[in-house]
């Protein structure tokens, strides 16, 4: 069923909670709907959402909105490699590393609209692992297989097998494997300028796995598993990087916030130098600047310690404010902020970074 709504006041729609409203709102439940929706008479620009997550609406939107409800989640076939009905050959690579004693690989049809934690929910009650370290992120599934979302080591990447679409081009229905989706950090083909809004997804197929495959190496996470006690489930994982979580970023029912609102920095070796090199000045020769080396001799940095060395922790500026546990997140602190005014802290962070490190942000928040 397809639900129409005009001047669709969207504030619960967004984390955010900017206040803005849609001239056309639209919300189907079946994946049959999208046939029905003319996409080309649509009121334009046209705007599919997810869980409003990752997105900062700057003002009214003037288009269509678009909004998935497709809510499912259905184990396939343990034999199947897709939803295709042919079984897939014993040696094809979703099957290639199978030993003799463990299990096969476990292939879930989830829908667009289920909420990506309620998937991780089900998955940690069912034994399943793969997705435990990405609990608790907000967002929708169609939203996470487009925005490549990542925590604690794993990225959504790892385990979607196939991202089924409508592309509203050709009318008609298309699945693209992982390694077409053209995965990065934060990024795939569905963010390019050129495809962007052509393809809506309807469901993800993931890959899970019934072996033990704890992912445990980022920051402490292998302590706070090990301080949890008990067995080395994917619930228990689950529950440790929820109380993480908690503890850093705000709860997205209290404090409105598009999680990380800029993508981590990456640098050449030499500029990192002398970043730290600098630190080393001011800190002691002891001071090492948190980073992450990356293949081809460039360097992570965590926008987050950049953020906060330049004083902005906790800051507040307006209704807008820098989170004071993790100031990689802007937070509409009042619950009544503007957009300009999280514009405006988002313009004065960016510039104060640029002069302090000569090192540009930019913000992984979609700004509507
Ligand atoms: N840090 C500081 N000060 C702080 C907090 C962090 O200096 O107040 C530095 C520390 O060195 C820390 C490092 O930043 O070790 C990394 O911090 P954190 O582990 O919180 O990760 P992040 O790089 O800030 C990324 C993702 C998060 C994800 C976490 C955990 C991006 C843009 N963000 O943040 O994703 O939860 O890793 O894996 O990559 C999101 O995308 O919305 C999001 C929350």
């Amino acid at each position: 069923m397809i639900k129409t709504e005009y001047y669709k006041d969207l504030t619960k729609m967004n984390t955010f909670g900017m206040k803005v409203k849609a001239r056309c709102f639209m919300e189907y439940d079946s994946v049959a709907d999208l046939v029905d929706i003319e996409f080309s008479e649509l009121a334009r620009p046209v705007l599919h959402i997810g869980g409003g997550s990752n997105l900062l609406f700057t003002d009214d939107f003037k288009g269509t909105v678009l909004h998935s409800k497709i809510n499912f989640i259905e184990i396939l076939d343990d034999n199947l490699c897709d939803t295709d009905p042919s079984p897939c050959s014993p040696d094809s690579s979703c099957h290639s590393e199978r030993s003799e004693e463990s299990f096969p690989p476990v292939l879930v049809s989830v829908g667009s609209g289920v909420v990506f934690d309620d998937f991780c929910d089900w998955a940690a009650k069912e034994g399943l692992w793969g997705v435990e370290n990405l609990s608790y992120i907000p967002g929708e599934v169609g939203a996470s297989a487009v925005q490549n979302i990542g925590a604690y080591g794993v990225e959504v990447k790892d385990v979607v097998h196939k991202v089924y679409c409508y592309d509203t081009l050709e009318e008609e229905f298309v699945s693209f494997g992982v390694d077409e989706c053209g995965y990065g950090y934060r990024d795939s083909i569905f963010k390019k300028p050129e495809i962007r809004g052509r393809y809506v997804v309807t469901h993800v197929v993931f890959t899970l796995s019934r072996n033990p495959q704890p992912k445990l190496d980022y920051g402490h996470l292998k302590d706070a598993v090990d301080a949890a006690g008990g067995d080395l489930t994917p619930a228990l994982i689950r529950k440790v990087i929820i109380k993480i979580r908690k503890e850093k970023l705000p709860e997205p029912s209290v404090v409105g916030s598009a999680g990380s609102f800029f993508k981590n920095p990456v640098v050449p070796m030499e500029q990192f130098i002398r970043i730290e090199t600098e630190a080393k000045a001011e800190f002691g020769s002891d001071y090492k600047v948190p980073h992450y080396d990356l293949p081809d001799g460039m360097v992570k940095i965590p926008a987050a310690w950049m953020i906060e060395q330049c004083g902005w922790k906790g800051r507040r500026s307006g209704g807008a404010a820098v989170w004071e546990k993790q100031p990689l997140v802007i937070v509409n602190y009042t619950g009544e902020a503007y957009p300009e005014e999280i514009v405006g802290l988002e313009r004065r962070i960016i510039s104060s970074v640029k002069e302090k490190f000569g090192v540009e942000l930019h913000p992984e928040v979609d700004h509507i």
